[in-house]
């Protein structure tokens, strides 16, 4: 790199990150911006390629709102991927509800998905994922101290189960009430998982599916606990548009910087207590 592009990733790494420190609507609820872009991609004279960037908090530690700024894992590495591609700069962040990201990056409301988000064929019918960043399997949540320890999905039988609406956690319900197992009306889908979880230690439901990493997390801080963990083996990506192989491969070459770098690990140690998952 000469010195007049250095310089100029300076300012731009410098920009993105002043943006990130004021991300957040304290709610965290959706469609909400910080940018001052909104969507599709906009070429500047200097060459740079500003994309906007969505998620879904309410997923601990990959994306929540903390003194009413966003903020977690999916922030802090696509932000520090960005920095690291080339071409290409972060012009801020807009929150939706997990289930609507896909439609939002379809219709140009934002340009790469950074949510937690398991690389599965069928979305790839809809969109791209660059390379996985993480590995994460499946959990059920019960209440602390319930008598009620399902072993399996099977288990769930009878009893009154939660998801967050879109995801793999709820795919695996579904599937439960397509082969009989589970009763239609028991279950319950949620726009974000923490109501899930409300739902979970009021006893209005009995299990909540989810990430385990995050599962981990509502361990930590909520009255549940983990009955069981179903080896999903899903593998996290960001989402991008089909068909936009530049910024694919900027984004690919940058998380392999970011891993090389050292800032990958520094990012699983400071968003991840034990740095696993
Ligand atoms: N990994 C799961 C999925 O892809 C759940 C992701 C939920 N993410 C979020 N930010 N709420 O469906």
């Amino acid at each position: 790199m000469d010195r007049r592009s250095y310089i100029k990733a300076l300012g731009a790494s410098g920009a993105a990150l002043t943006l990130a420190g004021c991300t957040g609507n304290g709610g965290g609820d959706t469609s909400t911006t910080s940018s001052s872009t909104t969507g599709g991609t906009t070429s500047s004279s200097s060459g740079q390629t500003a994309i906007t960037a969505g998620t879904a908090p309410g997923f601990k530690p990959f994306e929540m709102i903390q003194d009413g700024e966003l903020v977690g894992f999916d922030v802090d590495l696509l932000e520090a991927v960005v920095e690291q591609a080339d071409g290409y700069t972060l012009d801020g962040w807009q929150q939706y509800e997990f289930g609507s990201l896909i439609q939002s990056l379809s219709t140009n409301k934002i340009d790469v998905i950074a949510a937690g988000m398991t690389i599965t064929d069928k979305r790839k019918e809809q969109i791209a994922f660059t390379d996985s960043y993480w590995e994460a399997n499946q959990s059920i949540l019960v209440r602390s101290g319930s008598s009620y320890q399902p072993g399996s999905l099977d288990d769930l039988a009878g009893h009154k189960v939660g998801a967050q609406s879109g995801t793999t956690g709820e795919t695996l319900v579904q599937n439960k009430i397509d082969d009989g197992t589970l009763q239609e009306s028991n279950y319950n889908a949620y726009p974000k998982y923490p109501l899930a979880i409300s739902d979970l230690e009021n006893g209005n439901i009995d299990a909540v599916v989810i990430d385990t990493p995050v599962a981990k997390t509502f361990v930590d801080s909520r009255d549940v606990t983990i009955a069981t963990t179903i080896d999903t083996g899903e593998n996290y990506g960001f989402g991008i548009r089909k068909n936009e192989s530049d910024l694919e491969s900027a984004l690919n070459s940058g998380l392999g910087s970011v891993k090389d770098n050292g800032t990958y690990d520094d990012l699983k140690v400071k968003w991840f207590a034990s740095g696993d998952n």
